[in-house]
């Protein structure tokens, strides 16, 4: 099915919204204390605004800080690199963490931020991911909360994008090419 901007649906709003709330008893049933949400900026926006208001229905009362990295400059090929670009503003020292991302692909961003906090002395590290991309890791890491495995290709929408445009869907897809119908009757 084609959405609105040729995207194709992969994962429409209500499957997320279902995943969402599901995902929030597994976090509350892993029974965090002074738990932290740490929100990787910018692709998990819309997923973390979500999450977490499904984590207050499941009866947590998370506090929420943001992390804004960069892994992805222009296009869709990663650097490989993963810079900090604003920081968490908390003291993370003995607390229970909770990353949200929007994507575990190489691996690369989910280790280094759960490695950044992690040395600040924060009791435990967790993460949860949208979408965990079927592909080899180049960096050991795990979620371990994940909504959906997501097929190797390039999504787009609720809240993640290529070059800034298509985050404002409320649903992951994937872009469709302009495929144009053949020319059956060899007109002019
Ligand atoms: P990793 O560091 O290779 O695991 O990549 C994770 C980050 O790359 C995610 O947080 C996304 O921001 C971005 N990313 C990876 N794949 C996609 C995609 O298919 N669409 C949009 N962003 C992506
Ligand atoms: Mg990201």
């Amino acid at each position: 099915m084609l959405g609105p901007s040729r995207v194709r649906i992969l994962f429409d709003e209500s499957a997320i919204a279902q995943r969402n709330e599901e995902m929030a008893r597994e976090i509350a049933a892993a029974g965090p204390k002074d738990l932290l949400v740490v929100a990787v900026l910018k692709g998990s926006f819309m997923f973390a605004a979500d999450l977490i208001r499904a984590l207050h229905r499941a009866g947590l009362a998370p506090q929420v800080e943001f992390l804004h990295l960069s892994s992805y400059r222009a296009g869709t090929v990663s650097s490989g690199q993963v810079a900090i670009l604003r920081d968490v503003e908390s003291e993370v020292r003995g607390r229970d963490l909770l990353l949200v991302d929007d994507i575990l692909e190489s691996g690369r961003t989910l280790a280094f931020a759960k490695d950044l906090l992690a040395a600040r002395g924060a009791r435990q590290v967790l993460a949860a991911v949208l979408l965990e991309k079927r592909v080899p890791r180049q960096v050991e890491v795990r979620a371990d909360f994940v909504g959906f495995a997501c097929p190797d290709v390039f999504v787009v929408g609720y809240g993640m994008d290529v070059g800034h445009s298509y985050r404002q869907l409320p649903f992951v897809g994937v872009v469709a090419h302009d495929d144009p119908e053949p020319d059956l009757f060899g007109g002019t």
